[in-house]
């Protein structure tokens, strides 16, 4: 039975806590309800917002249409060989109990992408990615509903597209298809990711040793890193990240290397370097800026946090403001990581 609200205040619904109502919202907790509602002439026209946990976008104004939240639930192991098992998990499950559900049963690949918020049908979107994984390298295919047609379709890898923090769901078929189950392989036969930032660090307070390093324990280093740096959405609003890491022509990352020695940076390919938007903002001063209910995180500079009541528009003056300053000191231009709706 689906249920059509009107006027629904989406502050709950996203974790950077703006203030914006929904003219219309519905919870979707099957396929079929795509399928009914599919069918209701009145909504033909009306234009629709899919969202997950919120935990993504930035509410700029009211949203004049249907708010399409989806929370479909159910983790399933549907099968296995000698060394994969594949777990299918139903679009509105929560993120990270799926970790947790991995991780306690053995089934490794997603340990470090533990404590992301949101929900499993908005990860492929962006390809979410943490501590030196991303999840193209666990992604088995999906399954989405045309939001026009109910055309239902399987998505495999290639179909996806994915890149850093991209996919053919941002790109070409943004808000076409609803996401409803994404299936996943997991190895039987753990490689362990521990190379990243301070995961090794991290590992040894926590007294782990090469024998007693495991997929649980690398999720517990990643959750205490995660804690240590980001802002928790329940104290203070944000969307993680704002913007994305850059990446830069290598002959241009020559150049400001030599201007600025401590300039970090990574190859990743195609003669590019990835340089961290974070250490860009941080020595362009913004860091732990405040100004009225909009700031810039002071243990994580990539993080444009919400202190309270601020606007999606008050944070995008901010974000313009960091990034017209990251171009003019450092000629490089970051660009949103976040959903602006
Ligand atoms: P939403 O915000 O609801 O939606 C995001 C986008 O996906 C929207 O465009 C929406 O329309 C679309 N969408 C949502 N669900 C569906 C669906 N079922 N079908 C089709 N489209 C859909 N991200 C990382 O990659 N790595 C991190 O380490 C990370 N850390 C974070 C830390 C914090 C504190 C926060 C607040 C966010 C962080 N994020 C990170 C960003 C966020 O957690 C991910 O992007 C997450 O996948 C968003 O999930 P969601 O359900 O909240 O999506
Ligand atoms: N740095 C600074 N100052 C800062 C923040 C970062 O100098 O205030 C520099 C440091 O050199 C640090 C480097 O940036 O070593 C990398 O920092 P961190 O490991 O915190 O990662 P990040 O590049 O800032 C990315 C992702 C995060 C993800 C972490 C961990 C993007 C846009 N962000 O952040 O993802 O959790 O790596 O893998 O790629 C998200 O997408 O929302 C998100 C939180």
């Amino acid at each position: 039975m689906l249920t059509i609200e009107s006027h629904v205040s989406l502050k709950p619904y996203n974790t950077f806590h703006i203030d914006a109502n929904a003219r219309y919202w519905v919870e979707i907790t099957c396929e079929e309800d795509i399928y009914t509602l599919l069918q209701l002439t009145e909504f033909v026209d009306t234009p629709k917002l899919i969202l997950g946990g919120g935990s993504n976008v930035l509410l700029c104004q009211d949203f004049d249409g249907l708010v399409i939240n989806v929370n479909i639930q159910g983790i399933e192991v549907i099968r296995a060989d000698d060394d994969h098992t594949y777990i299918t998990a139903g679009a509105g499950v929560n993120w990270h109990k799926l970790v947790l559900f991995c991780v306690e049963h053995g089934h490794a690949g997603m340990e470090n992408l533990s404590l992301i918020p949101g929900t499993v049908g908005a990860a492929p979107m962006q390809n979410i990615g943490a501590y030196g994984v991303e999840l193209e390298q666990v992604f088995e295919s999906l399954t989405a509903v045309h939001i026009q047609t109910g055309e239902k379709r399987t998505f495999s890898h290639a179909d996806c597209a994915f890149g850093y923090r991209e996919s053919v769901f941002k790109r070409e078929l943004k808000n076409q298809y609803i996401i409803t189950a994404v299936t996943f392989r997991l190895d039987k036969h753990p490689v362990f990711h521990t190379r990243y930032g301070a995961i090794r660090e991290t590992l040894a307070e926590m007294g782990v040793s090469d024998d007693t390093l495991s997929i649980q324990t690398i999720s517990e280093a990643v959750i205490r890193i995660r804690r240590s740096k980001l802002p928790d959405p329940a104290e203070i609003g944000n969307a993680g990240s704002f913007f994305k890491n850059p990446e830069v022509p290598k002959p241009q990352f020559d150049r400001l290397k030599a201007q600025y020695p401590a300039l970090p940076g990574y190859p990743v390919g195609n003669d590019l370097v990835k340089i961290p938007a974070g250490w860009l903002i941080e020595q362009a001063g913004w860091k732990g800026y405040r100004t009225g209910d909009t700031g810039v995180h002071a243990k994580q500079a990539l993080v444009l946090v919400n202190y309270g009541n601020a606007t999606g528009n008050d944070i995008v003056t901010l974000a313009r403001q960091v990034q017209q300053s990251v171009q003019e000191m450092f000629g490089v231009l970051i660009s949103p990581e976040v959903n602006i709706v």
